[in-house]
């Protein structure tokens, strides 16, 4: 242990029990600004044929989260039940020096602020996904105005025609990232943004407006302010972002069918098809705009499409991308080339591909939504986003989340290490490597996206586990993190089996490892911040499960014959 430890966060210790007492008390603490939002809430609901008013309890569209403490002063050095730790002061004037700002407004955090490092790339511009965790940092810290003009400028940004070569991109769009550039003789600011169109790879990031709509939400939530997500801008950037997900083509599946590369994981790594980490995003972003989206005109046909595939998305997921011991038996045993709809394995998966490390790897206890699921082909490998997204947006039933939970606690040295937390598990090493990645240097097995450590993802597993009754585990990986992230600089990713050594080409002062950590902090003194990017269980959507049930044909009439 390197810095001086809060003893109130060690996992054995009475304090700590203390501690789990007082969060299951913050967890059910009344919420107090239900009554002046009530009106917003039920007009998001009245409309709806199905019931998905249970998607959603009215104290989880709000919390009552926003406190006027003093803007600039972190809220967690004040706090009653946790003492700060020495690191969370470092990390917010860390974090207020890769603030971003057009016309004197700030808009954004720059990705890292790693002077050292020769090469800039896009590291100085504003990510999307990077900006999430600084983000509810922020507004959890009460100072929600940089989110607002984030939202607005992105949104702004959507609007521009986006062409790659000679093709146009969809309107929906939003981009990866965006640069501030300044004039400094005219005193001008300037935007240029990046669509895919200049990124590694050209790859459109799908995970973008996703995230966007996320994040309308949390503000939303936390602000108690439903004026912005009921502008006509905000209303039409929801829809368009919609529009390109919910069209209808050739597909057979409700799940998002994705190119490699277009989201965190942002090069070839073997994700392309329906990648657990896009369609966890997708069915949060849908709860979300759900909850959002006017039922005017153009509102209402946008609802009646979410709700029908919410339905579809989460029967498909919990069905067909969940493997625990049992199931894993099961695909083990499955029989082939069987056709018609009494298949049992519909996707024709040739139990030979199952690799062997998946066969020691599933506990007993335990299960995880696997990384992608298409014919004949299921890639077994753990996405931590995915997963932990899956248990925020209750796509995992209240099952599945604790056996998601279980098995990182049973699998800890492989998903949490040394420093937390694994991105993917396990990396691809040698002949897969070169064919699946195009022997990619940054993805070397171990390394970076191919089973590198991402301390970013703390905070989606502080979230998970305060939503499924654990802190504990979050306590533990937090105090691994405490142990080297400040000492080593906030990097951006750690490599090793163990994520032991700081990654071979990670950035210093990366602004979302700076982030993901402040708001891991924040989630433990205050769970109530939970309701912001969690979502409940939505009753209407029980599962299943007969597995050869899915395929219905409407027979046609005589006449029509
Ligand atoms: C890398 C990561 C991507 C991140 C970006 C900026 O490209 O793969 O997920 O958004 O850096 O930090």
């Amino acid at each position: 242990m390197d810095g001086p430890v809060n003893s109130k966060v060690g996992p054995t210790t009475s304090a700590a029990d203390a501690d789990d007492l007082a969060l299951a008390k913050l967890l059910d603490k009344p919420k107090l600004k239900i009554e002046r939002k009530r009106s917003f809430d039920e007009r998001s609901f009245s409309e709806l044929t199905i019931n998905v008013r249970q998607l959603e309890s009215y104290d989880s569209l709000y919390s009552p989260g926003y406190r006027s403490s003093g803007i600039g002063t972190p809220s967690s050095l004040g706090g009653e039940v946790f003492d700060p730790h020495p690191m969370v002061g470092e990390a917010w004037e860390a974090l207020r020096r890769s603030m971003v700002y057009f016309n004197q407004q700030p808009v954004g955090t720059i990705a890292a602020y790693d002077h050292a490092s020769e090469e800039v790339l896009n590291y100085d511009q504003v990510f999307v996904r990077d900006f999430v965790p600084s983000a509810l940092a922020f507004l959890m810290n009460n100072e929600p105005e940089i989110v607002k003009n984030f939202l607005l400028k992105t949104l702004h940004l959507q609007g521009w025609e986006k062409r790659v070569d000679r093709f146009k991109l969809g309107e929906g769009a939003m981009p990866a990232s965006f640069k501030v550039l300044h004039n400094p003789t005219r005193k001008t600011d300037t935007l240029i943004a990046d669509f895919g169109e200049s990124a590694i790879g050209r790859v459109a990031p799908v995970d973008s407006g996703f995230w966007w709509i996320i994040l309308l939400r949390a503000y939303t939530k936390h602000t108690g302010d439903i004026s912005l997500a009921e502008t006509d801008d905000c209303q039409r950037g929801m829809r368009l972002i919609l529009a390109l997900c919910l069209s209808e083509g050739f597909d057979t599946f409700p799940t998002l069918l994705c190119a490699d590369g277009c989201s965190m994981i942002d090069r070839r790594m073997g994700i392309y098809g329906y990648p657990i980490e896009i369609q966890a995003l997708f069915f949060m972003s849908l709860r979300c705009a759900l909850l959002m989206l006017k039922h005017d005109a153009e509102g209402k046909e946008f609802v009646e499409r979410i709700v029908k595939r919410l339905h579809a998305l989460s029967y498909h997921m919990r069905s067909y991308f969940w493997l625990d011991f049992q199931q894993l038996n099961d695909i083990y045993r499955y029989k082939t080339e069987e056709y018609s709809h009494t298949a049992v394995n519909k996707f024709n998966v040739i139990p030979d591909s199952i690799p062997d490390w998946v066969f020691d790897f599933m506990p007993c206890r335990g299960g995880y939504f696997i990384g992608n699921v298409s014919p004949a082909r299921m890639d077994f490998r753990w996405f931590a986003l995915g997963n932990l997204m899956a248990i925020l947006s209750s796509l995992a039933t209240p099952e599945q989340s604790t056996a998601i939970m279980d098995l990182m606690e049973e699998r800890w040295e492989e998903l949490i290490g040394e420093v937390p937390l694994k991105i993917t598990y396990p990396a691809i090493e040698s002949h897969e490597w070169r064919i699946v990645t195009g022997c990619d240097p940054k993805n070397t097995r171990w390394s970076y996206h191919n089973g590198g450590s991402w301390p970013v993802l703390l905070w989606l597993l502080t979230a998970a586990c305060i939503k499924t009754g654990r802190p504990q585990i979050a306590r533990r990986a937090i105090e691994l993190a405490e142990s080297r992230l400040q000492k080593d600089s906030w990097p951006e990713y750690y490599d090793g089996t163990l994520g032991r050594y700081v990654g071979k080409q990670a950035r210093k002062f990366q602004t979302w490892s700076i982030a993901g950590y402040l708001v891991s902090k924040m989630l433990l003194e205050d769970p109530s911040h939970l309701g912001m990017i969690s979502l409940e269980e939505d009753k209407a959507m029980k599962p299943l499960i007969k597995r050869s049930a899915s395929w219905t044909c409407a027979k046609p009439n005589k006449e029509d014959m």
